[in-house]
């Protein structure tokens, strides 16, 4: 395994969420039930699976690697915006959902902020699969490869928690909202 193939895989499970978040959106919007607790499983598996655990392997790892070959300097500037943008609207999505929970009525908002969180993994991934290609192809040494995919693996608490998030989005794919 190399470090930019953990990334593609990471890319299939996000691929994933991404259609739950469209569905989830869609459904709200149509007015049908979704349990708080499946609303809050998808803002956890943001937060620690796209977050703390993928933008990570990228941002403190991945990046800056392809970077010390002084290449595609402009994609991973863009990317690191998009992250960032990515964080804020995750936030408004959790801020609004606190405010749900609490009585107010906050369905068109969650509905929303989903929305635009699709389109933001459907774009960003889009383009960040090309530049896994070119860096694959064009800049990253087979030792760097390996080298960093041993880094990604040899932290247990991180490898075990993104298995139990992968669990998670199972779990919110066998749900009746997502399977209508
Ligand atoms: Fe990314
Ligand atoms: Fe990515």
């Amino acid at each position: 395994m190399s470090a930019t193939n953990q990334l593609r895989a990471d890319h299939d499970q996000v691929k994933r969420l991404e259609k739950i978040v469209f569905k989830c959106s869609d459904e709200l919007k149509q007015g049908t039930d979704i349990p708080f607790s499946d609303l809050t499983k998808i803002t956890i598996v943001i937060s620690e699976f796209v977050d703390t655990i993928h933008h990570s392997r990228e941002e403190d790892f991945y990046f800056p690697c392809v970077a010390s070959h002084e290449s595609l300097k402009d994609e991973i500037h863009r990317f690191l915006v998009e992250h960032e943008f990515g964080r804020n609207v995750a936030r408004l999505i959790s801020r609004h959902l606190k405010l749900w929970k609490t009585g107010s009525d906050e369905r068109e908002p969650v509905s929303r902020y989903l929305k635009a969180y699709g389109v933001f993994l459907k774009d960003h991934l889009h383009k960040e699969n090309k530049f896994f290609d070119d860096a694959e192809a064009q800049v990253l040494t087979k030792q760097e490869e390996s080298e960093m995919y041993e880094e990604y693996k040899s932290v247990f608490a991180i490898v075990k928690k993104a298995e139990d998030m992968i669990l998670e989005i199972d779990s919110l794919e066998s749900c009746s909202w997502y399977q209508k």
